[in-house]
């Protein structure tokens, strides 16, 4: 048996797509038009590829996009005071400070100063906190939600399903075993220290690995007829002197077993900035709801609320039911 390849290419498209219509009904509203700022610090290559394609996403789906470069001397307190700023300014709805951070910023400090309304990385110790509770209409970390929605490219319904993640980073591991359960899986986390890894992984309906360790995950490893998502993409040199982008599963072997697989690249990849557009969508009703709560509890005439606007961004977050993750 081939196993299906999970086109996270076409799905990540199909959910810029649902953000865009969803800008477009949010303006046909009256409702400022959603912005996203992107803090960079420093040189990191990788960063600065990442942070350019973050902003030409944004534009692309008709969000305003707010690029910030700090040099990688910038001290903490000037960084915060920026985020101090974002945070003030109500044309920006999300904010995403670029990791890593240089050494001599504290990375839980920066995180904790995002007001969690803006959050749209989900990482906000109250965002955690309140994914971790069951409360789902929260901003939740972009992959583990990308993650979600390429599973439900193949399940209908997972409730029941036996879910093994491998790896319990803040960024993708825990919150991805968090939103298994709330879909009613049964969920165990290991990780590369966990002794029977492979028989762990031969029991998993699902198995979603996030490593960072290529090709950890072997065909054998794997349940006949199994979904499996790859998080993990690693450069690595081949013996031609190319380089090649490999997952943490050895996709040759695993496509042989697996029900459903996604590839890397084109997998799980494209769907963390799409997801981030959507949290920052999702940030933008929700602000809009709240702005509007506000007025009238303020008591101002009627007549200065945007008519369409009454009718359309009435339910906060929870109203982010169009991008269905
Ligand atoms: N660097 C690599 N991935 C991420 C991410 O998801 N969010 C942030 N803020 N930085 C990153």
């Amino acid at each position: 048996m081939t196993a299906r390849i999970i086109d996270g290419n076409a799905i990540a498209a199909q959910v810029r797509h649902e953000v865009a219509t969803g800008v477009t009904a949010l303006l046909a509203a009256g409702v400022d038009r959603p912005g996203l700022a992107v803090v960079l610090v420093g040189d990191d290559p990788a960063s600065h590829v990442y942070v350019a394609n973050k902003v030409r996403q944004t534009e692309a789906v008709g969000m305003r996009s707010f690029r910030h470069d700090l040099p990688a001397a910038v001290s903490e307190r000037d960084l915060l005071d920026l985020i101090a700023r974002l945070n003030a300014d109500d044309a920006v709805h999300g904010i995403l400070v670029q990791f890593p951070l240089p050494a001599h910023i504290d990375t839980r400090r920066v995180v904790a100063a995002i007001d969690p309304d803006k959050d749209v990385d989900g990482f906000n110790p109250l965002n955690v906190g309140r994914v971790a509770s069951g409360i789902m209409d929260v901003l939740t970390p972009c992959t583990p939600l990308g993650v979600m929605r390429l599973i439900r490219s193949v399940h209908d319904d997972i409730a029941g399903l036996g879910a093994l993640v491998v790896g319990a980073s803040n960024v993708v591991g825990r919150p991805m075993a968090r939103l298994l359960l709330e879909a009613q899986c049964t969920v165990s986390i290991a990780h590369v220290r966990t002794t029977d890894l492979a028989a762990r992984c031969r029991q998993a309906d699902i198995l979603v690995v996030a490593t960072g360790v290529p090709g950890l995950i072997r065909g054998a490893d794997i349940k006949p007829g199994a979904t499996v998502i790859d998080v993990g993409i690693t450069r690595t040199e081949q013996p031609s002197g190319k380089s090649r982008l490999v997952g943490d599963v050895r996709f040759e072997e695993a496509v042989e077993v697996a029900g459903a697989i996604t590839p890397v690249p084109g997998g799980v990849g494209p769907m963390t900035i799409a997801c981030l557009l959507a949290n920052t969508l999702s940030a933008a009703r929700a602000a809009a709801a709240m702005a509007m709560e506000r007025r009238v509890h303020e008591d101002v005439p009627d007549a200065t609320l945007p008519g369409r606007a009454r009718a359309d961004v009435s339910g906060g977050r929870s109203s982010t039911t169009t991008i269905s993750i």
